[in-house]
């Protein structure tokens, strides 16, 4: 169960900075991004196509695939809502990309102002054409385990969404903790159906750590059902403007060092991505959640 190469999928920043107040300059984006290629992560989601009314933070996702010096391996993927989304990521050659829908509808009309069944109809095309065009396409689904306006989500309904983004034709899964509220005993209840239906390899787990329980939730998904993908932001950065009180995705550093601790392989360089992070926090004006940069400088952070 606990064999194989854990695969991460550095979502920092378009999850981590789609949530900063302070924009950061397009240079120091490119700058995260290249940094964060050379961890050793095998996808960097790197910016996203949404509206720019939406997420002024993303507007400049053009830019930065532009600027970036790809790295060979490495995948730099970009979130998309719709057909213009895929078509601006199509233009700027992302290696892949990633659509997103939710478990609940009140959370959905906020985030992408269509309830969950006529989003699924909106990225039906989006799916199609994305894998016509010959790229690998990832099914976000948001609130799996609490919504921020309807509380608990059933693991029926969550497990109900993947299935249909499965049936679109994604490749594979990432099934989110947005608001950071879910526990082992929630991941469980989920994963317990799922793995009925889903190949292991297909699905991502993405912990937002609200409450300090990503790494606990990480550890039972991969521990007890044999998941070995996870999402994660250098330095902790993250959550999404339309989630109310959700904080950062699970620092990727913390959740690498957990998984080292407890004999899993991540191919990670964590001083490497704890520098990536590091020479963000002076332009967001906080400090980072992370653990690991809260480590001293000239300790060993391995
Ligand atoms: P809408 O208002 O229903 O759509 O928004 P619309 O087609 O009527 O368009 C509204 C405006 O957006 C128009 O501009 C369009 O041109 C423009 P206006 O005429 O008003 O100036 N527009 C676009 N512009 C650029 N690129 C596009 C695009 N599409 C429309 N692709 C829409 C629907 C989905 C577009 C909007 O609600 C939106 O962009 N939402 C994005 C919200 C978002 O990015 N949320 C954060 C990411 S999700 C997340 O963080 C969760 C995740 O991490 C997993 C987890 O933690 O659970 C993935
Ligand atoms: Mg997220």
């Amino acid at each position: 169960m606990l064999k194989g190469k854990l695969r991460f999928v550095e979502v920092g920043p378009r999850d981590g900075l789609q949530n900063e107040a302070r924009l950061v300059p397009l240079a120091a984006k490119a700058r995260f991004v290249e940094a964060l290629a050379e961890t050793g992560v095998g996808e960097v989601e790197a910016g996203a196509f949404v509206s720019p009314n939406a997420v002024p933070q993303m507007a400049d996702s053009e830019k930065v695939f532009g600027l970036i010096m790809r790295k060979r391996g490495v995948l730099f993927s970009a979130l998309v809502p719709n057909e213009r989304g895929l078509e601006r990521a199509l233009a700027v050659k992302a290696d892949k990309v990633s659509v997103f829908t939710a478990a609940s509808d009140t959370f959905n009309r906020r985030n992408i102002n269509a309830s969950v069944k006529d989003s699924l109809t909106r990225l039906a095309p989006v799916v199609a054409r994305a894998r016509a065009a010959g790229l690998p396409v990832r099914g976000y689904v948001s609130t799996a385990f609490h919504c921020p306006f309807e509380g608990p989500i059933s693991p029926e309904t969550a497990a109900g969404v993947c299935r249909d983004l499965l049936a679109l034709g994604v490749d594979e899964l990432s099934v989110g903790d947005t608001i950071g509220r879910a526990s082992p005993r929630d991941v469980r209840a989920l994963l317990s159906i799922l793995m009925k239906e889903v190949p292991a390899e297909k699905v991502f787990m993405h912990f937002h750590d609200t409450y300090g329980m990503a790494v606990a939730n990480a550890l039972t998904a991969w521990g007890e059902f044999g998941i070995s993908g996870f999402d994660s932001s250098a330095g902790g950065l993250g959550g999404c403007p339309y989630a109310p009180g959700a904080t950062g995705n699970v620092a990727t550093e913390d959740l690498a060092f957990a998984f080292e601790a407890e004999g899993g392989m991540t191919g990670l360089d964590l001083a490497k991505v704890r520098a990536a992070a590091l020479a963000l926090e002076p332009l967001l004006g906080h400090r980072l959640s992370s653990k690991l940069c809260r480590i001293p400088s000239g300790r060993d952070v391995a």
